[in-house]
């Protein structure tokens, strides 16, 4: 038997069309803060994220499927969007035809990560970039939209996490000030910790090993490293987080996984999952638009983990959600009934309803158990007696209640749901 790759999925049933509904509520809310949907190839020239998302970086070190197509480009599958999306920016001018430009996208995503609960190598990111704006409202709007796609969704039980890494110089000064303690402390670190100290220093910060936490208690801190224009930034963050009404914690070692943030980074954190605990981040990225060959443009946006989001809702529901039904369950007695039964069917789907049609030629018991496991509104009975008298019979599922009505009359008794 062939089965799936590791560390990916089928998608079907009722988790499915959670997903459905989940993806709905992209679209729409998205669309109300006035986010435009863009779609990107799956597969994008490996430089694009060696230089977006940064060498040093878990994801490109280690995490990226990357092959050689059959004319020897390198090409690898998107680990993530945010590079993909400013590509795509650049190379149609998005910010010079709309200063404030507003994109919203939603698909898979490939890395090659140890799979474990919460973790896929195929998952699926909903995210938002907001592009042109230096301005700390376009980080609060971000954040606004991240919120109420979890909050339309349904999820409550997780926590906004809120940071400042400064501008670009602050971080900088704070790197090198940071890199010089853990230097002279590297005794104590972990071995990843080690590791991460010559590559990335501030990866350090957000280590989950018990051993590095007395390292890090007594780091330099980066608030200290600051410049004004970096406090205010996160000062009027902060204060439009409070005006807005979205609760939120200042974590000071919030550093995120990725080399392109500057100023306020954040993540939607969960106890309830385990380890992965993220069910999504982002932050501003300055930084991002020279580091892939375009014109200095401030931006800033999130992504969510579908795949995350929708264990989280499943685990706070103890199940996928109310299911939606059909509306019709045609029903043919006979040979006879079948060709006239299916167009009164095809007439309906004209006018909207969905009608499922018995393919099984199974007895009327069988045909109306199939109604129920469809969530059949109605059905809708034909036998040679109705035939031979242009009628049908209409039985309300819920109600139970019959009735014998002509066949080009079947709508009036339909209610819509
Ligand atoms: P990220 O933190 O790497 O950020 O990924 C965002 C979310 O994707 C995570 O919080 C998590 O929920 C989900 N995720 C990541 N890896 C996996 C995995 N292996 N399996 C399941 N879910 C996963 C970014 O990707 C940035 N592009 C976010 C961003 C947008 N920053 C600015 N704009």
């Amino acid at each position: 038997m062939i089965s799936v790759v590791r560390g990916m999925r089928d998608l079907f049933g009722p988790e499915l069309r959670a997903w459905q509904r989940a993806e709905e509520v992209f679209r729409t809310t998205s669309a109300s803060f006035g986010y435009e949907e863009l779609r990107t190839p799956i597969l994008e020239h490996t430089e694009l994220f060696a230089r977006g998302v940064g060498q040093e970086t878990d994801i490109v070190g280690k995490e990226m499927y990357s092959f050689e197509d059959r004319g020897g480009d390198s090409v690898t599958l998107r680990p993530e969007m945010t590079a993909a999306i400013v590509r795509a920016a650049i190379e149609h001018n998005f910010v010079r035809h709309s200063p404030t430009t507003r994109i919203w996208y939603a698909g898979p995503q490939f890395r090659y990560e140890r799979p474990q609960k919460g973790r896929y190598r195929q998952f699926h990111q909903y995210g938002a970039e907001c592009l042109g704006s230096p301005h700390p409202e376009a980080d609060v709007e971000i954040i606004q939209l991240a919120y109420s796609v979890l909050q339309t969704i349904g999820v409550t039980k997780f926590t906004l996490e809120v940071n400042t890494l400064g501008s670009t110089t602050s971080r900088a000064a704070y790197r090198e000030a940071l890199v010089t303690y853990l230097r002279a402390n590297v005794e104590r670190l972990s071995e990843d910790s080690q590791r991460r100290l010559e590559r990335n220093p501030l990866r350090v910060l957000d280590s989950k090993d018990e051993q590095d936490k007395p390292v890090i208690a007594e780091a330099p801190k980066l608030v200290d490293y600051l410049d004004v224009e970096s406090r205010q930034h996160f000062e009027s963050v902060r204060l439009m987080l409070d005006v807005a009404g979205i609760p939120y914690v200042h974590n000071p070692l919030l550093v995120r996984g990725l080399d392109y943030y500057c100023h306020t980074v954040f993540e939607f954190t969960t106890t309830e999952l385990g380890t992965q605990n993220a069910i999504g981040g982002g932050g501003r990225y300055d930084p991002l638009f020279a580091l892939i060959g375009g014109t200095d443009t401030p931006a800033v946006g999130f992504s969510l983990g579908v795949e995350r989001v929708m264990m989280l809702l499943e685990q706070e529901r103890g199940e996928w959600g109310a299911e939606k039904g059909i509306d019709v369950f045609a029903i043919a007695i006979g040979d006879a009934a079948r060709l006239p039964l299916r167009l009164i069917s095809l007439r309906l789907r004209r006018q909207g309803y969905s009608v499922v049609e018995d393919l099984q030629r199974r007895s009327v018991k069988a045909q109306m158990r199939d109604a129920d496991r469809h969530g059949a509104r109605y059905t809708i009975t034909m036998g040679d007696d109705e035939l031979a008298q242009g009628n049908v019979v209409i039985k309300n599922m819920a109600t139970g209640e019959q009735q014998s009505v002509a066949d080009t009359n079947v709508e009036q008794f339909l209610t819509r749901p």
